[in-house]
This record gives structure tokens, sequence and C-alpha cells, in this order.
């Protein structure tokens, strides 16, 4: 199991905090953002991690996390020329995975849970995790059924048909590369995460794990100080890095 952390995108609802920063650089208590999900991933035993960034802010996290040998890791860097969508991530990251199935997190996602056992016991398909939310509608929605395989996925729907919500964080066999390669701009001009969601859908293989502990998407100025006041209290007890 390979990582990919997807760090790019240009951060406009945090102007001007992100004028001359990149979102996922910015403080989250004592760490920069992105340490958050990079500990998600390292804590869950992966030890190979591609870190995609915007080429605007690339040095600054080349400064900032080096090749990975400090936190007992490898990091490996690419390059996002434009925020072309989540499900990009898979083909900036084709040569990297070499074959190897993936976890991606989102550089600006902040979790509370441990997912070592979710990630370690993934065998094939795809494995997406839903947490319950009052306001389904900001995110990506899954249904769900008692066996835990999902039965619809939708991005941003106006009118959700359940409130779990899914987080930044998704697991895939290795043919996310080439169903990446597949899916079409969306009206936005996105390759849609969502996309990739469906495909595994349709062929039966995309099971939804919830969790307990606390999620964060800190991409708003409310959501980064809940973010701030999350790690503080709680996070910062348990980093690895
Ligand atoms: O946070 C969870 C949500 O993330 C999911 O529920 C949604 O299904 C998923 O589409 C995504 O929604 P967002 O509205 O948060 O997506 P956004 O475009 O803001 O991008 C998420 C992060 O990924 C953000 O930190 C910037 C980065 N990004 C985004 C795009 C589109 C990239 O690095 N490259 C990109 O091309």
């Amino acid at each position: 199991m390979k990582g990919i952390i997807l760090s790019g995108g240009s951060g406009t609802r945090l102007r001007p905090l992100t004028k001359i920063t990149s979102k996922q650089l910015l403080p989250i208590y004592n760490r920069p953002m992105i340490f958050y999900p990079l500990n998600t991933l390292i804590k869950a035993g992966i030890k190979d991690i591609l870190i995609i960034v915007g080429p605007e802010r690339a040095g600054d996290y080349l400064n900032l996390l080096g090749s990975g040998k400090e936190f007992g890791v490898k990091f490996t860097y690419e390059i996002q020329d434009q925020p072309r969508g989540l499900a990009e991530a898979f083909i900036i990251g084709e040569s990297f995975l070499d074959g190897e199935d993936v976890t991606l997190i989102l550089g600006d996602n902040i979790f509370e849970d441990d997912f070592t056992e979710a990630i370690t016991s993934f065998e094939k398909g795809g494995r997406i995790f839903a947490k319950e939310v009052p306001d389904p509608e900001r995110f990506g929605v899954v249904e769900f059924d008692d066996a835990m395989k999902a039965i619809s996925v939708e991005e941003k729907p106006k009118q959700p048909k359940s409130h779990f919500a899914l987080p930044g964080l998704y697991i895939y066999d290795n043919r996310v590369v080439q169903f990446a390669k597949e899916v079409l701009p969306s009206e936005r001009g996105e390759l849609e995460i969502v996309d990739l969601h469906q495909r595994y859908l349709e062929l039966g293989e995309l099971d939804v794990r919830t969790f307990t502990g606390e999620w964060i998407d800190a991409g708003t100025f409310e959501s980064l100080f809940a973010a701030n006041r999350l790690a503080q209290e709680k996070l910062h007890k348990n980093l690895v890095i």
C-alpha cells in the first residue's frame, strides 16, 4: 500500500491567509496543516508517500518535509500544474504507484482516528469512509446498506440522500489509475473523484467504513478555527511527526 497526499489547489476561500502561502502549510496549533494528514498515513504504517503540490509553493514543501528520512518514511514529490480535480492525483501518481494499491488523503483533512485496520485489511476494489454530518450538501454524500456496501454516491447534492459525508480519505486498488484516465471533466472542468467511486460502485466493489472520532475539512475560516481547537485539545498528544 502506497500513500498519496494531495496538497495543491488555490485556497481562495481562505484569502488573505493563502495569498502568500499554501492552505495546507497554514498553522494548526503547533504544526503546519499537512502534518496532520501525513500523521494519519504514517500511523497507519504507510512508508512510501507521494506529495502532490501546486507549482507556486513546491520549494516550501521540500524545505519543510525533505526526504522523509527524519520521520522514518520516504517522500516523493510531484507538481500538479493546475487544480484539475482530485481524480488527477492517480494519473500524476501512476509511475510512483507502480501497480500498487493506494490510500489518498487530502492535505486539508484532519482526522482524530487511527485507520490502520481499515488500510491493512484492504484487499480489492474501493473503500471510502462515511461521517454523519448536519450539512451533507457541502460534501460528497454516500448512501450505504447494512452490509456496508455503497448504494449511491453524489458530489455536493442539493438534496442529499443521506447525512453521511465522504471525508477526503480513499483507498483503491491499482485499477484506479486506468479509471482516472477514463474520467471526463465535469461542468466545473474538474476530474471528479465521485466518478471513481461510481465506477467501483457499479462493479459492486465499493465498501464503506464509518469511524467515531472527529473529522474536519479545514477549508473555511470556521473549520480552520475548529481544527486548531481539536489539535490543541486532543491531537497533539498522539502525533508521530
Ligand atoms: O473534504 C472532503 C471533500 O473533499 C469531499 O467530501 C468531496 O467529495 C471532495 O470533492 C472534496 O470536496 P472539496 O470541496 O473540499 O474539494 P476542493 O476542490 O476544495 O479540494 C479539496 C482539497 O484538495 C483542497 O485542499 C485542495 C486540493 N486540491 C483540489 C483540487 C480540485 C488539489 O490539490 N488539486 C485539485 O485539483
